[in-house]
């Protein structure tokens, strides 16, 4: 095995590829970086000379782009000659859940980690450490393996390549991903020869700690990601059960959270009451460890974690038959003005954001929305809501329509135009600098503002004459 990692592939440029690479590259100017991918559009915005068309939006990612784009880091649709001529590769693709066969609905659809795993087996030259960056099912680094030495075994003992596999997950949380990567809690490296776990870890040395460097052995490594986001999502689906117990009390859940996070062995992190949590990895890790848990014979486990996507999906309904209720039950014709598409603020990505199912009820009960995010494309909204959204010239007419319809609103001045309510769905630190006072003027009498994200000050809408509703405060109901 070569002792210096001189050449890294990343297959996969998406959230977790671009960012964690770029950071590599950043703090390791002595090690080329090439991260590839056979989605084309990807890799020529990844390569814009306009740093504001990089295709995923995470603060200070531009900054790290612009230092090293084109010096040691590279994005690059040629994967065979990459992988061929690289060191170490890794594997950074989309695992969703399998919608058709055997485990849908729960299991990881291993597809994409499988193709790569056969590009690996085709291209690669001498001796190559995989790593698994992707989050897989426990003994996932087992299959990718036997992929890699079934390849050689038609091969001259002169011909062969060898391989070592490690799980290295990622932990960096969108929005926040630069700061993650750079200040990492820990790094975790799976794996089982030490001359391969050395040199990843050597890697890492350039900026992290060394007592922040965990090594385990493969499973305990791909296990602990699951656990990770299981018991990050387990927290928020606890703190909205609870929002929903104060709304019936007249308790808040805000000071709850506040009274049981200063208990140490709690902790006041991930204690935010909100709309349901969202992002495309909290429901498929959840529903990957269900999967596991049944394929293991352990029932119980299996619905102890499944309990908490229940809660959330049925958080989220819960969201948007309240203000159904609050509109003197019915949204025919009236308009709501959505505040934030994407599932968490800080970021352009919407998948599994709760906005989604939220927007979706409100048009099933005919609502008109205008919705505002300042990072969000409208085609990304139409992709989601699977609904085309009307022009402008359209909206006069379809107004007096009784079927719910969408419009997006670029301007967060314009997006109290005559709405009935303002629904906060994302927490863009914009939305917490709005006046009211001037909002009100705009908006239709009984107006109202829902607050998902506890950005409002109360004080400040209820001034202006408007009604006020913010999640998990019972003491206003
Ligand atoms: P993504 O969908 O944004 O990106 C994956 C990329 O892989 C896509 O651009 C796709 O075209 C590419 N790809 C798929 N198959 C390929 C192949 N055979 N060859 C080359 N390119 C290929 O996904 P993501 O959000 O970056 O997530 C990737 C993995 O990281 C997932 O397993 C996810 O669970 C995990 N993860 C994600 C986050 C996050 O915040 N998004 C954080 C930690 C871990
Ligand atoms: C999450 C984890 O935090 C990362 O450690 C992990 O690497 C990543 O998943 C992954 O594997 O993909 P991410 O989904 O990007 O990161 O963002 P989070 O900050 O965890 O937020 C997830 C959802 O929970 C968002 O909708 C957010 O609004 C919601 N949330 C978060 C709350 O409702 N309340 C909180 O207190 C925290």
């Amino acid at each position: 095995m070569k002792n210096k990692i001189r050449k890294i592939c990343c297959i996969g440029a998406g959230y977790v590829g671009g960012p964690t690479m770029a950071v590599i590259a950043d703090k390791c100017p002595e090690i080329d970086v090439v991260v590839v991918d056979i989605n084309k559009n990807r890799i020529d915005l990844w390569n814009d000379p306009d740093y504001s068309k990089l295709p995923i939006y995470e603060p200070g990612l531009d900054e790290v782009i612009k230092r090293c784009r084109n010096n040691n880091l590279f994005f690059s649709t040629d994967i065979k000659d990459n992988i061929a001529t690289a060191d170490m590769i890794f594997i950074s693709v989309n695992t969703p859940t399998k919608t058709k066969g055997i485990g849908a609905g729960e299991a990881s659809n291993l597809k994409w980690v499988e193709s790569s795993a056969r590009e690996v087996a085709n291209y690669a030259r001498g001796h190559t450490i995989v790593v698994e960056k992707s989050t897989l099912p426990v003994k996932t680094a087992e299959v990718i393996k036997n992929i890699l030495q079934a390849s050689q075994s038609n091969k001259n003992t002169s011909d062969r390549n060898s391989f070592d596999v490690l799980s290295n997950p990622e932990f960096l949380a969108e929005g926040s991903a630069i700061r993650d990567l750079e200040y990492p809690d820990r790094v975790l490296i799976g794996g089982d020869n030490p001359a391969a776990i050395k040199a990843l870890g050597s890697i890492y040395e350039n900026w992290v700690q060394k007592d922040k460097i965990l090594y385990t052995n493969l499973w305990s490594s791909e296990l602990a990601k699951l656990t990770a986001n299981a018991f990050l999502a387990q927290r928020i689906s606890s703190i909205n059960s609870i929002s929903a117990l104060c709304e019936a009390t007249g308790a808040n859940v805000r000071e709850v959270a506040r009274a049981i996070g200063t208990d140490h062995r709690i902790g006041s992190k991930f204690l935010d009451c909100g709309p349901g949590f969202g992002g495309s990895c909290f429901k498929k890790d959840i529903l990957n460890l269900v999967y596991l848990s049944k394929y293991f014979k352990l029932p119980e486990v299996a619905s102890f974690w499944e309990s908490v996507v229940t809660l959330n999906n049925w958080h989220q309904n819960r969201v948007s038959r309240l203000i159904v209720e609050k509109l003197f039950g019915t949204l025919s014709g009236k308009r709501i003005a959505i505040l934030g598409f994407s599932f968490k603020a800080n970021t352009n990505d919407t998948r599994e954001s709760a906005a989604i199912q939220i927007c979706k009820n409100l048009i099933e009960e005919g609502a008109v929305l205008h919705i505002h995010d300042p990072k969000v494309e409208s085609k990304q909204i139409e992709k989601d809501l699977n609904m085309e959204p009307i022009s402008d010239e359209d909206t006069k007419n379809i107004y007096n329509s009784s079927s719910g319809i969408w419009k997006k609103v670029k301007h967060l001045e314009d997006v109290f135009n005559q709405v009935d309510a303002v629904l906060i769905l994302t927490e863009w630190q914009d939305y917490s600098k709005i006046d009211w006072k001037l909002a009100s003027e705009k908006m239709r009498s009984p107006a109202w503002v829902f607050d998902c994200r506890s950005v409002i000050e109360q004080k400040d809408v209820i001034d202006s004459g408007i009604n006020f509703w913010q999640i998990g405060d019972g003491s206003k109901n």
